[in-house]
């Protein structure tokens, strides 16, 4: 079997503040796109690596994979992404050529995640789940709450699901490619990952440990922790 990644990479980041792309901004002088695609290209299996560039940004991204050194056995494609990351994702995976039939997708803003981390995916993926995620128990107690009309508002408590059976899901998320394709065509809700699709489709989903290094880069705060993350592994 082939594995190809995509990665979308399109979004603003709003959350980050103000700035370039979120995708375009340097971790210890490094883009964080360029952290993000090396980790994929570094597991044996990744052969092709997708990249979803911001709507505008497809040339400044491909002529950032010609500056920066990148393993000789990988492929890369870039195409443009779209408004939402469902979006860019599906344009990802229309970009696939025919010969990839495992998918991997993985956030741009999970620029860490550990080599050991994409190569369990995959090979829960090959052993014949048809959707897997790397996931990690909950630190904090979450409150299903009224969402207010106006933020910073209180608001109702409705409930506590318990902890214990909670995880927070990471990328890469892997996938048969089919099943992931059938996903993207049927399901039009709004989503927060693709694994959620392939749920809505009835399929299994299984879970695999995630790493805490595979954090996603989403507030300020996680610009300072990823930098020392690097700085650790001397990058
Ligand atoms: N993404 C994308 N296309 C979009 C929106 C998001 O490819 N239209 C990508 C982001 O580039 C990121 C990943 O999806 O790699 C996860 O999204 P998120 O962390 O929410 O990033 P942003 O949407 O850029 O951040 P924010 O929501 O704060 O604006
Ligand atoms: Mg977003």
């Amino acid at each position: 079997s082939r594995v190809a990644a995509v990665i979308p990479a399109a979004g603003r980041g709003v959350r980050l503040g103000p700035g370039a792309p979120k995708a375009l901004r340097a971790l210890n002088g490094t883009p964080m796109l360029i952290h993000a695609i090396r980790a994929l290209a570094a597991s044996r299996h990744v052969s092709l690596v997708v990249v979803v560039a911001p709507p505008d940004g497809a040339a400044e991204v491909k002529s950032l994979l010609d500056a920066h050194a990148l393993p000789e056995r990988t492929d890369f494609l870039v195409v443009p992404g779209g408004e939402s990351r469902q979006e860019s994702v599906r344009l990802g995976l229309d970009a696939l050529p025919p010969a990839y039939d495992v998918v991997l997708v993985h956030d741009a803003a999970r620029p860490l995640v550990p080599v050991d981390t994409v190569d369990t995916v995959v090979e829960a993926v090959r052993a014949g789940a048809p959707a897997v995620v790397p996931a990690l128990p909950l630190a904090d107690t979450v409150k299903e709450v009224e969402p207010a009309a106006v933020p910073g508002e209180p608001e109702p408590v409705l409930g506590t699901p318990v902890r214990a059976r909670l995880r927070a899901v990471q990328t890469p998320q892997g996938f048969d490619r089919a099943t992931l394709i059938r996903a993207h065509e049927t399901v039009l809700d709004d989503v927060t990952d693709d694994a959620s699709m392939v749920e809505r489709l009835g399929e299994r989903v299984v879970t695999v440990p995630g790493h805490e290094e595979a954090f996603k880069v989403t507030r300020p705060l996680d610009l300072v922790l990823a930098e020392a993350v690097l700085t650790r592994r001397r990058l």
